[in-house]
């Protein structure tokens, strides 16, 4: 695995890059004040932004760490911050990444998370050398697993009752792609 961290990606629409402190008022209004936004997540929305300062407080010193990946996804057309998207768990013995993503509610239908998911998980395949990409859903949230499906990782199974989040435990679809995946589909 090259530990390479969270570097510069861009995409035709988005560029995803590092938090800076100077994204807590935007990510804050964007998303994570927003219930609906956070409501098959683990965390609950922020009831201020002095809350979202004090995560990215704890999240900007992480990049220093070649094993941190996480993104805002910034909009190229309007200069907005409007999502994240993030490794939230890595395994370095078998070369696994567990994805999560969230976006403000103005921004969903337009494809644009499956645009930065996909090109997330080119970054980890090709220059950080991860070799299963992975992520789960609550059963409840379709809409996330049809990110998955459009990037062509393949639901794999139903964990019943293995998921925690705001809405209690629930059942958890997951979804992969192996770098062996990628490698058929482009022939
Ligand atoms: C899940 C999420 C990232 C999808 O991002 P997106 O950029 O809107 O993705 P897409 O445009 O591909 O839409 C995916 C699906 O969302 C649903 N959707 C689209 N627009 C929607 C809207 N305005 N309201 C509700 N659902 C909508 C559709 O089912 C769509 O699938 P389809 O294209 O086959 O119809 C976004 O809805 C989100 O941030 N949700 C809240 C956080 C979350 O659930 N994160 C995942 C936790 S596992």
């Amino acid at each position: 695995m090259n530990k390479t961290g969270t570097q510069t990606i861009e995409t035709s629409r988005l560029i995803l890059r590092r938090f800076v402190i100077e994204d807590a008022e935007d990510m804050y209004s964007n998303w994570c004040c927003d219930y609906e936004v956070t409501k098959f997540l683990t965390w609950r929305p922020h009831e201020n932004v002095e809350v979202t300062k004090s995560i990215l407080n704890e999240w900007i010193p992480m990049y220093e760490n070649g094993d941190y990946f996480n993104w805002v996804m910034e909009l190229k057309e309007t200069g907005r911050i409007i999502g994240n998207i993030s490794v939230v768990r890595i395994r370095e013995d078998i070369e696994s990444a567990d994805m999560g993503y969230c976006m403000s509610r103005a921004y969903w239908g337009n494809g644009l998370m499956p645009e930065a998911l996909k090109a997330v998980m080119d970054y980890l395949f090709d220059v950080v050398g991860i070799n299963r990409i992975a992520a789960s859903h609550d059963i409840n949230n379709p809409k996330s697993g049809r990110v998955m499906d459009k990037v062509g990782m393949k639901q794999e199974g139903i964990l019943r009752q293995a998921g925690l989040n705001i809405q209690g435990v629930c059942d958890e679809v997951w979804h992969a792609m192996l770098r062996s995946d990628r490698e058929k589909t482009r022939g």
